[in-house]
């Protein structure tokens, strides 16, 4: 059971949740568990393999650790945090999950077939959401036995950094399911934000047009990479510039986003800059490639 020891957010025993499976152990999965546990709650964090699910209770231990060190967590307390997490291959242990949390990779067929079969294995009050960035929540609800029960939680990365969680209702879900997800990600200390359930939410879809259109500005030659960078910085305190943050997000997500977005709302404000779909086939992807707006060569090797 959750004992809120960490919490100095809303308190977790207020909260309907106890027990919390996180399905999908990749960047986003892994920080949601460390949030969790950091807050009380005991959770499972499941991958597809050991391998996977290892790897993602490793960089939950890393975020803790790096949290920690700014002083965000005691030092005591990431062991006490790790042993809160323990790790699953498949869905079978969501059976005993207050909520489930899907973060798998953003792909519709995908989320739908994990809805299918997380349906077969949860209790009859088990909430399910899902961290999807830019799909329709209703779409994935359907593929669910009782889709009244499915709600979007979007988190942020990094998720122990990061204040808010986007609350994204489905046509389907009930109100009651809405209250008892917001309640638990305020119990994580988040500050909840409601979309409705439109192609990109508000978040993403801003992020979407924000750097499109500061992409069709360099195409255009209104002004150089480091200005525009420059001039959202400086003229509008954002932490980054918005070519530094394509690069972060990466160059074919973003592409991805802006098609989705397209084909949601059919209007030529989310036409992309044909630079974006040229770098992409390019594979310059930002990050994750090496390159993107800004080159990230290989740290040197130190052996
Ligand atoms: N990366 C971000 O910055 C970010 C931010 C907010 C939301 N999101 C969303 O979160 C979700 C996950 O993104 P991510 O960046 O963590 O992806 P990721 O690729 O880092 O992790 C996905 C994980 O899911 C696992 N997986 C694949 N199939 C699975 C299955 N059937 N069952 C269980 N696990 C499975 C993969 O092995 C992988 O470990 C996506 O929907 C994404 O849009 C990502």
């Amino acid at each position: 059971m959750a004992d809120g020891s960490l919490s100095s957010g809303s308190d977790p025993r207020r909260s309907l949740v106890h027990r919390v499976f996180v399905a999908g152990a990749g960047i986003m999965g892994s920080g949601i568990a460390a949030q969790a546990a950091s807050k009380g709650y005991a959770v499972t964090l499941e991958d597809v393999s050991e391998e996977f699910a290892r790897r993602g209770l490793d960089n939950a231990r890393r975020a803790l650790e790096h949290a920690a060190k700014r002083g965000t967590i005691g030092s005591a307390a990431v062991e006490e945090t790790i042993g809160r997490i323990d790790i699953a291959i498949g869905l079978r242990r969501a059976e005993g999950a207050d909520i489930v949390i899907e973060a798998a990779p953003e792909n519709l067929e995908l989320k739908r077939q994990l809805f299918r079969e997380l349906s077969a294995v949860v209790g009859p009050t088990t909430i399910l959401a899902t961290n999807t960035s830019s799909l329709p929540v209703t779409s994935i609800a359907s593929a669910a036995t009782d889709p009244s029960r499915v709600v979007g939680l979007h988190f942020f990365n990094p998720v122990l950094q990061m204040e808010l969680v986007e609350l994204i209702p489905g046509v389907h879900t009930r109100p009651d399911v809405v209250e008892r997800a917001a309640e638990f990600a305020r119990s994580l200390g988040k500050t909840v934000v409601t979309s409705k359930d439109t192609p990109g939410f508000v978040t993403t879809r801003a992020m979407a047009v924000m750097g499109n259109e500061a992409a069709w500005m360099l195409y255009e030659g209104i002004a150089t990479r480091d200005d525009i960078d420059a001039a959202y910085q400086l003229g509008f305190h954002h932490p980054m510039g918005p070519f530094a943050l394509l690069d972060l997000v990466g160059l074919d997500t973003t592409v991805a986003i802006l098609d989705v977005l397209w084909d949601g709302f059919r209007d030529s404000k989310y036409r992309t800059c044909p630079l974006l779909r040229s770098m992409v086939a390019a594979g310059k992807l930002g990050r994750k490639s090496g390159a993107g707006f800004y080159d990230y060569p290989p740290k040197a090797s130190t052996g």
